[in-house]
């Protein structure tokens, strides 16, 4: 791919969201939002200068990993810097606290919130790194989300009602007697539906920090779980993030008064994402194919917790998990290898073809008559990798591995349009 489309690909997503800054008639809040994309430009160069350094230290200390895509090139057996991560984290870190000191810690209130915040983000990439170095176990990269989520719960003041869309009130309201549907009631043994609110509102009491320490350990997990090919963890959760910044630019945009006031939660959530955004992208030049370092599982958990953070403090979980719909299909998808109804290889990424460079549908040997559900076709000797990779191969046929990033987050990109049309046109409260 040449570099100009390379570089044009990268920045298309952002120009929506500076089209929609540029039509927000509040001059007070412009004024923030210049100095945090300036402070982010910053910590964009940062860690663009500093991923080559860092990454000379970590190939040091043995912190590195194979190409598995490269199989067959003369780069196959070259050492590829892993757990680079660490430094989009740290700049990141640094940023946010910059950014918080000016604009958001005016309240105690607002400290505690932005401190556990920053908290919970630290104390993942910390368990990120451990994991990198240490490489944990499946059921540790589980736990460990739910550690690092604690701070962030303890601080949280918010509802734990959730709302249900005008849409979807008939399955638990029936309008015409004017009372619970039997799913509703069946509900309202476990949670509390509001009859006054005519099953508007359910009360989710202590589940609803239930629901939000899972959701820390989606958002880390799942993002871990849609690699292996160049680029992909750190693409994702690029366009995720520019996503998160354009609802929110569009709910200021929106807001009934003409004058598009800020409100907290979503100053709080602009402020984590903008650097968030840059510090990503200063990674994303080095890890994209041919990828000169690995983000590492740090990187994956330090996206998914401030992707978490950001959907816990800014009061909009809900329409966070549609951001995540390419991963949430990955996940289901995976669940016979993730809970072992099949046996789950180290690594799923796809299988490449050394002669043509092209990637297909990688598969794990198997008897002929084990796991015949499982199979195209009965009796073969061996089984499909179960997730959305290895999904758009079978359906679109082999892709070189650039090709394959660019049509997985191409898929990105179109259920952010999907979440946009459900979130502002389909379901409303
Ligand atoms: C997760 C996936 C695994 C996938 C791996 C790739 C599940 C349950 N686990 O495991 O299937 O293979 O991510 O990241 O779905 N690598 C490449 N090219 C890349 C990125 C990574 O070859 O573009 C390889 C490198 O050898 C690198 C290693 O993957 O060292 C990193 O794997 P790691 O992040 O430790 O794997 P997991 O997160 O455990
Ligand atoms: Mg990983």
């Amino acid at each position: 791919m040449a570099i100009w489309v390379k570089y044009s690909l990268a920045v298309l997503p952002l120009l929506p969201c500076l089209l929609l800054f540029l039509a927000i008639k509040n001059n007070e809040f412009k004024e923030k939002i210049y100095v945090l994309m300036i402070l982010s430009l910053i910590g964009y160069l940062l860690v663009d200068r500093l991923v080559p350094i860092i990454s000379q230290y970590t190939l040091k200390r043995g912190l590195c990993g194979k190409d598995l895509g490269k199989k067959g090139t003369i780069n196959e057996s070259v050492d590829v810097p892993e757990a680079l991560g660490i430094v989009s984290g740290i700049v990141f870190l640094v940023c946010a606290i910059l950014s918080s000191v000016v604009y958001f810690s005016n309240t105690s209130h607002q400290q505690m919130i932005f401190n556990s915040a920053l908290f919970s983000i630290c104390f993942m990439i910390f368990l990120g790194f451990t994991d990198d170095t240490l490489d944990l176990q499946w059921r540790y990269k589980l736990i460990l989300p739910l550690t690092a989520s604690i701070p962030l719960l303890t601080s949280y003041s918010g509802e734990t009602a959730v709302l249900i869309p005008a849409q979807l009130r008939f399955i638990l309201w029936n309008d015409s007697t004017k009372m619970l549907t039997t799913l509703g009631s069946v509900i309202d043994t476990i949670f509390t539906v509001d009859t006054n609110a005519e099953g508007k509102i359910i009360e989710l009491g202590p589940f609803f920090f239930l629901y939000m320490s899972l959701l820390s350990v989606f958002c880390t997990n799942s993002i871990n779980i849609l690699a292996g090919v160049n680029g992909l963890e750190c693409g994702q959760a690029y366009i995720i993030a520019v996503s998160i910044l354009f609802f929110k630019l569009y709910d200021i945009y929106i807001s009934s008064d003409h004058t598009n006031v800020c409100g907290d939660n979503q100053l709080f959530a602009i402020i984590m994402i903008l650097p968030f955004i840059a510090t990503s992208l200063g990674l994303l030049r080095h890890n994209w194919y041919p990828a000169k370092v690995f983000v590492g599982d740090t990187y994956c958990y330090f996206a998914g917790m401030t992707f978490a953070v950001i959907g816990i403090h800014g009061h909009f979980s809900k329409t966070l998990l549609l951001l995540f719909l390419p991963q949430i299909f990955n996940f289901l998808y995976s669940i016979p290898q993730l809970f072992k109804v099949i046996p789950c290889p180290r690594h799923r990424l796809p299988h490449i073809n050394v002669t043509t460079r092209l990637m297909s549908a990688s598969t794990f040997e198997c008897k002929a008559s084990d796991y015949q559900y499982f199979k195209s076709k009965r009796g073969d000797v061996s089984c499909p990798n179960y997730t959305l990779i290895c999904l758009i191969l079978q359906v679109f046929g082999p892709m070189y591995e650039e090709t394959l990033t660019t049509v997985l987050l191409g898929v990105q990109v179109t259920s952010t349009i999907i979440a946009f049309c459900i979130r502002y046109y389909l379901l409303h409260e």
